[in-house]
């Protein structure tokens, strides 16, 4: 019998909607395997918890939160509370205090009606990106000098440790040949004459170690244009937190939007839990209405699956939303349907139910 301890933290705006349907699905499977169980503990952090408290976690929220083999987030971030103060007082915190320094985003085109790309289909969008999720340009390290003066300063230094730098690229390399995939790194060596020709050098340093995969290098601008004219090109990427970030979102316009995205925060020596949420935000424009999607939290719970070493788990949960996006009668409005965020998660029970029987999941 297995037993994971899940921290849940649903935050603000839609994030407790999408957790929701999220906890049904690790509900479902603890009901269908009966040698896998949960124990939740949610904690009510978030803006909320701020503007009562005036900060946005308990003080030894990270204390509390060790004991804890993963972290569910929905997301953080509300109008009346500055998006520095709720992302940096805990998002940031949490990957930082817990060494979480991989940030895994598939890149999954999982039902050729969801790009905006011509000609383009799922055999050419399939591809993960690896983003540096512990310090590079997101480090917060800078300083503001004569604030308010015509003389004033800001300073927001990028921060690439040997440490840092060697150990993302070597985790991607793992990960390529793992897989027997393709590895490309993305930088900007031609602007940034430091970080960047660092990064450059370490890509290439470690591969060394690793004759047998296949690289390439681009430039972020270039890797940009790529990711939307040839995102076949691409098999593994590794690149810097603040790359990472925006090329997510168009790898995410690219395969169907906010409410497909998800990225997972590892700690892979798994020395501290590991946090798994959708890459979309709290989206207040459609907070309270029942009509998030909440594919991108399910697709969390798939990486975390995987994350536990039960794989099998993570593909039959990616192989039903591939169903269920099929299904026009069960998806939100963003995906063009009519379905609520909770009529959705419902019909993905009773699919992951008849999937996982199919593929003889079932244990009693
Ligand atoms: N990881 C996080 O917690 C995280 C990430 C990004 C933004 N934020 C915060 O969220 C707040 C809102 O940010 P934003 O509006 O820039 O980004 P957002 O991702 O919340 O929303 C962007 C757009 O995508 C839509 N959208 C997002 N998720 C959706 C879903 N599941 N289903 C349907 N539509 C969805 C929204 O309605 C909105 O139009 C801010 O406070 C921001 O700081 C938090």
């Amino acid at each position: 019998m297995k037993n994971f301890k899940i921290a849940l933290i649903p935050g603000d705006g839609i994030g407790p909607e999408v957790i929701a349907e999220g906890v049904k699905v690790l509900k479902t499977i603890e009901r269908l395997n009966s040698e896998i169980s949960f124990s939740f503990t949610e904690f009510p952090w978030g803006c909320q918890y701020y503007l009562e408290n005036g900060k946005m976690m308990a003080d030894d929220g990270i204390e509390q939160l060790k004991e804890y083999d993963a972290i569910y987030l929905g997301a953080v971030g509300y109008p009346g509370v500055p998006d520095t103060i709720s992302l940096r007082d805990l998002l940031i915190r949490i990957r930082r205090e817990f060494d979480q320094y991989v940030n895994c985003r598939p890149v999954t085109l999982l039902n050729p009606s969801l790009t905006p790309l011509k000609d383009k289909t799922e055999k050419d969008i399939d591809f993960l990106v690896i983003r540096e999720n512990s310090e590079g340009e997101y480090a917060g390290a800078g300083d503001w000098l004569f604030k308010g003066k015509p003389e004033e300063v800001v300073l927001q230094t990028g921060v690439f440790s040997r440490k840092g730098t060697e150990r993302i690229i070597r985790y991607a390399y793992e990960e390529a040949k793992k897989s027997n995939r393709t590895l490309t790194s993305v930088s900007k060596a031609n602007a940034l004459n430091y970080s960047m020709v660092f990064w450059d050098e370490v890509f290439e340093e470690v591969g060394k170690e690793y004759p047998e995969v296949k690289t390439y290098s681009h430039l972020v601008d270039a890797a940009s244009l790529y990711f939307v004219v040839a995102p076949e090109r691409f098999e593994v990427v590794v690149t810097s937190n603040l790359f990472g970030d925006i090329l997510t979102d168009i790898g995410a316009a690219i395969t169907g939007g906010m409410g497909l995205a998800t990225g997972a925060n590892l700690n892979p020596e798994k020395k501290f839990p590991s946090m798994f949420e959708p890459v979309h935000g709290s989206a207040p424009d459609i907070s309270g209405q029942g009509i998030a999607n909440p594919i991108a939290a399910i697709w969390s719970v798939s990486q975390m699956m995987d994350f536990f070493e039960e794989e099998q788990w993570g593909e039959v949960i990616l192989s039903t939303i591939k169903t269920i996006l099929t299904e026009k009668n069960s998806i939100t409005p963003d995906l063009g349907g009519t379905s609520s965020t909770e009529g959705l998660g419902n019909r993905f029970v009773e699919l992951l139910t008849l999937q996982a029987a199919k593929k003889q999941l079932v244990v009693n």
